[in-house]
This record gives C-alpha cells, sequence and structure tokens, in this order.
C-alpha cells in the first residue's frame, strides 16, 4: 500500500469511527433529549456556604429557608409541571404564562417561588451593604436622592408588606423603582426587570428575628445586601 492509500485508508478508518461515533452521539442525544424532556428541573445551588451570612442571617435559617422551603416550592413545581406544557419550559417562562391564570395558581405560585429565591440568594452576599457600584449610585441619586434615600424605600417596602412577600429593587425602563409584592407575587410579570430583592416571609427571619422584622430589613441593607448583583442586573 502506497503512503497515498494508506493516508486515504487511515482517514477513511477515521472518517468511519469519526461517522459511526456522530451516529451513536446523535442517538444518544435523541435519547438524552427525550430523557431531558422529562427531567425535573434542579434546585441552584447557593451563592456561598449556608454560615457565610452570618451573625446577620443564621446557618439555621439558610438551612431550612434553602433546604425546606426553596425544595420544597421546587419538589411541587416539579410534581405539578411533570407530564404537562410546562413540564420543558424556563422557569421564567412558567411563571409569566400561568400569572393571572385562577386554574395555574399552584403552579404559578411554586413556580414564582422557585425563582424569587433563586434571585433572593444573589441579593446577599457575605460582607455586603457599603457603596453601590458607580452606575448603580448614579441611579439611585435621580430616583431616590441617594443610597440613604433608596435604602429607606426598600425599608419601607419590606416593613410595610402586609404579611409574606418580597421587596424589590426594579428598572421601571430607564428609573430606579422599589416595589412589593405579595406572596408569590413577582416584578417578572409586571414588565419592569428586577434588580434586587428582600425576602420577608416569616421564615426568611423569625428563627433569628422572631416579630422584629424592621431589625432583620435594616441589617441585610446594611450588612447582606448585593449592590455588585443588581449593578449586573442593569445591563442584563
Ligand atoms: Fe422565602
Amino acid at each position: 500500500m502506497s503512503e497515498q492509500d494508506n493516508t486515504i485508508s487511515l482517514s477513511r478508518r477515521g472518517f468511519l469511527r469519526a461517522s459511526a461515533g456522530a451516529a451513536l452521539l446523535f442517538s444518544m442525544g435523541g435519547v438524552s433529549a427525550v430523557a431531558r424532556a422529562s427531567e425535573p428541573k434542579a434546585l441552584p445551588p447557593l451563592p456561598w456556604a449556608e454560615n457565610a451570612l452570618e451573625p446577620v442571617i443564621s446557618a439555621k435559617t439558610i438551612g431550612f429557608h434553602y433546604g425546606k422551603h426553596h425544595k420544597g416550592y421546587l419538589d411541587n413545581l416539579n410534581k405539578l409541571a411533570a407530564g404537562t406544557e410546562y413540564a420543558d419550559l424556563p422557569l421564567e417562562q412558567i411563571v409569566t404564562r400561568t400569572a393571572g391564570q385562577a386554574d395555574k395558581a399552584a403552579l404559578f405560585n411554586n413556580a414564582a417561588q422557585v425563582w424569587n429565591h433563586s434571585f433572593y440568594w444573589q441579593s446577599l452576599r457575605p460582607n455586603g451593604g457599603g457603596e453601590p457600584p458607580a452606575a448603580l449610585k448614579a441611579k439611585m441619586e435621580a430616583a431616590f436622592g441617594g443610597l440613604d434615600g433608596c435604602k429607606k424605600e426598600l425599608a419601607a417596602a419590606a416593613t410595610s408588606q402586609f404579611g409574606s412577600g418580597w421587596a424589590w429593587l426594579v428598572l421601571e425602563g430607564d428609573q430606579l423603582k422599589v416595589v412589593k409584592t405579595p406572596n408569590a407575587e413577582t416584578p417578572l410579570t409586571r414588565g419592569v426587570k428586577p434588580l434586587l430583592t428582600i425576602d420577608v416571609w416569616e421564615h426568611a427571619y423569625y428563627l433569628d428575628y422572631q416579630n422584629r422584622r424592621a431589625d432583620y430589613v435594616a441589617a441585610v441593607l446594611d450588612k447582606l445586601v448585593n449592590w455588585g448583583f443588581a449593578a449586573d442586573n442593569l445591563g442584563a
């Protein structure tokens, strides 16, 4: 066999191996695509250790909040979505497509709570608080007169939310706003861009602060709030 023949032969064998591999991959891809379609959504990992927010929020609170509450919403979502048109949709689309539909309330509530909690974890960080990045600070000055004005509005929304819910910093058009939502409601369905949230359900603070929601909110705003996350969301 000439060198050229040998090269061709090797190339051909390589092609055949590659073709077989591609066929196998294609086949596996087909199988896994089908398998993925019925795979449940997974709980995203926390962005920090469970004890990383101490002493403001205890590891015990995070352990229950993430491991029981957040996971509970996710488990419910997976059960409710299984075998339906919603099973393969991205989480945000499940939230927006089920919003306001009375017969989809359970699906909406659990999907929105999964989304809200994942967003909340990212809204906090160890050694947070302090000065926001310049672009966010400029928008705070325009909307609230500065960082302190923004924190005051967030604290007011968080403490005045009657019962369970959330306080949010959002972008409406080009303008920062503070809004609050009850229960599982989320600004995702209101045509504004969420930048940051504070969970004011009792399970977020009761083990550490009992009925002192205002103390929890003030401590979060001073020591944990992740302005960098909010600033990143401005341009997202
Ligand atoms: Fe919560």
